[in-house]
């Protein structure tokens, strides 16, 4: 079969680097080397999301945003006010010259970040049911064909599964279990919160607390409750600064689809189920908590 799926036309890094994952190619190797530079100052205020793809990375950059007041005023594009630190939507001059506290995002193994960002700042890691990772991510690259090739607006979505599960090193990052393992490791750490998808979706105020008292903020209760209206699933879905629109020439970009757990269902079949069973299992046995429906 034909790899509709041009991944490999991607940056690769050098074996020895990243273990020739494939990442995208706005996270260039010069922006790694630079991060390790004095270009990049990490400041203990600093909060970053860490997050396999697909996971509610942008819920949650919306959300801690808000929860630390907004320092840089309102939200103009999502990755410009809260820029991904690997890509080169943002350079490290305006990154320098945001007021902090400032707000990440990242994709990356915990392994593969500038030791003075590990030993610096605080970060929160979101992890989601594989399942229903796998059809969000099947939903974005369809939706980008701009960034993955037209080869992938048409794709199905037996196709797309068994080029990333088969040929397990064409998704970018790697594989979810292998993520979430490394991260997992970490978790001794005190400058680490784990939090789940399935739990933000149950009870957003509830993780809303927990990280306010990770990050050691004050109780502001007027901030709370705009933080929730402000990360609402509707709210961000109506907001072009939210959904990526400028991605898709202004129409919604998908990223924020339909945000739901156990939307899995419908798409995969039960061989394509079962295949998650190990690396669910790997993840579990890492300490790490799983939902693929919220009655689990
Ligand atoms: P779906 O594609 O399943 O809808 P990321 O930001 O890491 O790319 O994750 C995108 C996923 O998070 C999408 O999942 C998106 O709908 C979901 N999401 C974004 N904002 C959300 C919100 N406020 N509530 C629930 N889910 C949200």
């Amino acid at each position: 079969m034909n790899n509709p799926l041009p991944f490999r036309k991607h940056s690769l890094f050098p074996n020895q680097v990243h273990g020739n994952l494939v990442v995208p190619p706005f996270c260039p190797p010069e922006r790694y080397v630079a991060l390790d530079t004095e270009s990049f100052a990490p400041r203990p205020d600093d909060v970053v999301v860490a997050t396999f793809s697909k996971s509610g990375t942008t819920w949650l950059q919306n959300m801690l945003y808000n929860l630390v007041g907004c320092p840089n005023g309102p939200i103009c594009k999502i990755n410009e006010t809260v820029p991904w630190l690997q890509s080169v939507s943002a350079s490290l001059e305006e990154i320098e010259r945001m007021k902090g506290p400032r707000v990440f995002k990242t994709h990356d193994y915990w392994s593969w970040l500038p030791q003075k960002l590990r030993d610096t700042a605080r970060f929160i890691y979101c992890t989601r049911n594989p399942k229903d990772q796998a059809v969000s991510y099947f939903h974005h690259i369809k939706t980008l064909g701009s960034i993955y090739g037209d080869g992938c607006a048409n794709i199905t979505f037996s196709e797309y599964f068994e080029q990333i599960y088969t040929n397990k090193d064409v998704a970018e990052f790697g594989l979810w279990e292998d993520h979430n393992v490394e991260w997992l490791k970490e978790s001794p750490r005190d400058n680490i919160l784990f939090v789940t998808y399935e739990d933000l979706k149950e009870d957003s105020e509830k993780q809303i607390r927990r990280m306010v008292e990770f990050l050691g903020l004050p109780n502001d209760e007027d901030r709370i409750v705009e933080t929730l209206t402000q990360s609402g699933f509707e709210h961000m879905q109506n907001s072009d600064n939210l959904n990526y629109s400028w991605l898709t020439g202004g129409l919604k970009s998908g990223f924020i689809r339909k945000g739901e757990v156990g939307g899995w269902v419908e798409y995969l079949n039960e061989e394509q189920s079962a295949y998650f069973d190990t690396p669910i299992d790997k993840v579990v046995q890492a300490g790490g908590r799983v939902r693929c429906t919220l009655d689990e």
